[in-house]
């Protein structure tokens, strides 16, 4: 049979863009991500690089992520489930913020790089800064072998395989994972978390891969609502929570690639600034999955539906009270508080895939934007 695949369409598998492989690669990057890492039924992790380094993470007393772009974003999730699962304080920096902010910082501190190529110049810079002045530094890299992993003191690579669109979609969740089991890895050691909810945590993102496969069954859904939505001219993403910075990486997904302006904001901030912006030009993406915030959050539809904004709102499976509210509602899976942004990170991203492509643009290689950022 004569083969009727192009070299740059196999290289792509089979998709009409890189981006969209990846997207649709994420059931089995997460599975390379956590093999071997989940144990004894769902209720140990092991990462060497935190195994290996026990009496650090014991002792350590406060733990800073660095990162730029969309690792940014990842961070700001690992905040937030380092808080939840290990009990420790935490903080997020941009690296080229941290490396000129005179961080104070001492041997009790861990420093934790999030780069996908490793070699972004004020990650690397944040990184050298931070051992200068006695923290271990810990790098959660996807390249193998690039410069970060070999500056760091220790870390976990994400396995994702090779990123090669410019958007960064499967390098995001496999980021958001490893920052998952690291969380629970380090709580367990040091005996914040209970074994109920470790296996309960464990159990579900044993099952990620499965649960993202579901996800994307929204694909037909999702294009189908980009037509709608491709005239606008700018976005509102809105999540709480753990899906805050969800929203941030919805709205940077948008812009990146459709060069549409997008925000993401915390919902509740909402009322102090962009709601002047809200009218029937400018739609909402709002993040609401059926979670601890999910009553605080229909409040924050009515307030943009009342201004007259169309609501995207990304739903969990079966929970019908927003169909009243939302103009559109997209549902994902159900899963655990901490593991939504993962799954609602699907849609955002095949949202603002279709939106570019509607609008003709390269989808693979934005205008003005590199894959890695090797200088300042
Ligand atoms: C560039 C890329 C982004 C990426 C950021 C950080 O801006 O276009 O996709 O998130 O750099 O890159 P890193 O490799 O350090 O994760």
């Amino acid at each position: 049979q004569k083969l009727k695949l192009s070299l740059a369409q196999l290289e792509k598998g089979g998709y009409d863009t890189f981006m969209l492989k990846e997207i649709f690669e994420q059931p089995s990057t997460l599975r390379d991500c956590l093999r071997g890492r989940i144990v004894d039924n769902c209720r140990r992790v092991t990462l060497s690089g935190v195994d290996l380094n026990q009496e650090r993470f014991k002792s350590a007393e406060r733990i800073t992520l660095v990162a730029c772009g969309t690792s940014w974003h990842a961070a700001l999730i690992g905040k937030r489930l380092i808080q939840d699962f290990c009990k420790m304080p935490v903080e997020v920096e941009y690296a080229s913020e941290f490396r000129y902010g005179n961080p104070v910082l001492n041997e009790k501190d861990i420093v934790i790089s999030i780069s996908q190529s490793g070699e972004t110049a004020d990650t690397l810079a944040a990184i050298e800064l931070a051992k200068a002045k006695g923290a271990f530094v810990y790098g959660i890299c996807n390249v193998v072998g690039a410069s970060i992993p070999r500056t760091t003191d220790s870390g976990t690579y994400i396995h994702v395989g090779p990123e090669i669109g410019v958007a960064s979609t499967k390098a995001f969740t496999g980021q958001v994972t490893v920052l998952t089991l690291l969380a629970l890895s380090v709580g367990h050691l040091r005996g914040a978390i209970d074994d109920a909810t470790l296996h309960e945590v464990l159990s579900a993102l044993d099952k990620i891969p499965e649960t993202i496969e579901e996800a994307l069954k929204v694909d037909t859904e999702v294009k189908k609502l980009s037509r709608i939505f491709s005239y606008a001219h700018n976005f509102l993403y809105l999540g709480r929570g753990y899906n805050y910075p969800t929203a941030l990486e919805g709205a940077l997904k948008l812009k990146e690639i459709s060069y549409i302006h997008a925000e993401g904001y915390p919902a509740a901030e909402m009322k102090h600034g962009p709601i002047a912006l809200i009218d029937h030009d400018m739609p909402s993406v709002i993040i609401a999955p059926s979670d601890s915030l999910y009553d605080k959050i229909i409040s924050n539809v009515q307030q943009v539906k009342s201004r007259g904004g169309a609501v995207v709102a990304i739903v969990s499976k079966g929970n019908k009270a927003m169909n009243d509210i939302a103009d559109f509602c997209i549902e994902i899976p159900e899963v655990p508080e901490c593991l939504t942004p993962l799954v609602a990170s699907i849609p955002l991203q095949l949202l603002a895939y279709y939106i570019a492509v509607n609008k003709g643009k390269d989808v693979d290689q934005p205008r003005n934007l590199a894959k890695s950022v090797t200088v300042e």
